[in-house]
């Protein structure tokens, strides 16, 4: 569904992201990991078109390369990001339906939007402007948002970060609900390994921008350039 081929992304001297390879199959969660700076999010942000590259990526059958963000966004493919990038003047319903407009596969759907206001359970906050929510209430409005645009694709820049245990068991569900019920790509980046095991049914590990490498989690987690590079000794040992 989504085919990466030679991805290169450099900011002056310093190579981001170097000549990655990968390809994410149609109804698949897919996780990807590695150090600080090892170059997801950069990632992202070529794959939505925000940064010229080299290389070339492919979406449901087609060229998206060099796109611009928003004919991306409208192929199916939305993504959120690693701090919650909300609209705080806007109620939640707003925001949610700011989204659906902006996905725009058939413009502003306001039936669609309520269905993705109960989907990721915000019903009862729907009034409630989005800087007053919590954390987690601002996750998922801005899963919500994404979701609201029609994705084929949803990417997940780590939507752990600075959850608590009862809240990471919560995001968990909604992304296997947002894989199995509605049927959507996932590609999620994450630290927390025990969440991509879980979830996750192929694995990729950068870091400096290159591939470390690329299998089923339960292989990758017990290789050992992985664990030198990325997980530790005490991850080995724990397991
Ligand atoms: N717009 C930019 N201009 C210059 N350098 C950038 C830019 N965006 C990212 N970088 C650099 O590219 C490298 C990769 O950054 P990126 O944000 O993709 O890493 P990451 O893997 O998402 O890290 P983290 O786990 O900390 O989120 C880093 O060295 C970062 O400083
Ligand atoms: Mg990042």
């Amino acid at each position: 569904m989504l085919k990466v081929d030679g991805l290169t992304k450099k900011f002056g001297e310093l190579v981001a992201v170097n000549s990655l390879n990968f390809e994410v199959k149609e109804g698949q969660i897919y996780g990807i990991a590695g150090p600080n700076g090892a170059g997801k999010s950069t990632v992202y942000n070529l794959i939505t078109g925000n940064y010229r590259y080299e290389g070339r990526i492919e979406f449901d059958g087609q060229d998206i390369t060099g796109l611009p963000p928003y004919r991306i966004a409208k192929k199916g493919i939305a993504r959120t990001f690693q701090v919650p990038e909300i609209f705080p003047s806007l109620n939640v319903q707003e925001t949610i339906r700011v989204g659906s407009r902006f996905g725009a596969r058939g413009g502003l759907d306001k039936k669609h939007s309520d269905e993705v206001l109960n989907f990721v359970g915000l019903e009862e906050e729907r009034l409630q402007h989005a800087g007053l929510l919590n954390l987690l209430g601002k996750k998922k409005l801005m899963v919500g948002a994404a979701l609201a645009t029609k994705p084929k694709i949803l990417m997940l820049d780590e939507p752990m970060a600075g959850s608590n245990a009862g809240e990471i068991a919560d995001l968990m569900d909604l992304i296997k609900k947002i894989n199995q019920q509605l049927g959507i790509t996932v590609i999620i980046i994450e630290h927390f390994m025990k969440v991509l095991t879980e979830l996750t049914e192929t694995l990729l590990i950068i870091e400096s921008g290159r591939m470390i490498c690329c299998d089923r989690p339960e292989i990758v987690t017990s290789d050992p350039r992985v664990i030198e590079s990325y997980l530790g000794d005490s991850y080995a040992e724990d397991k």
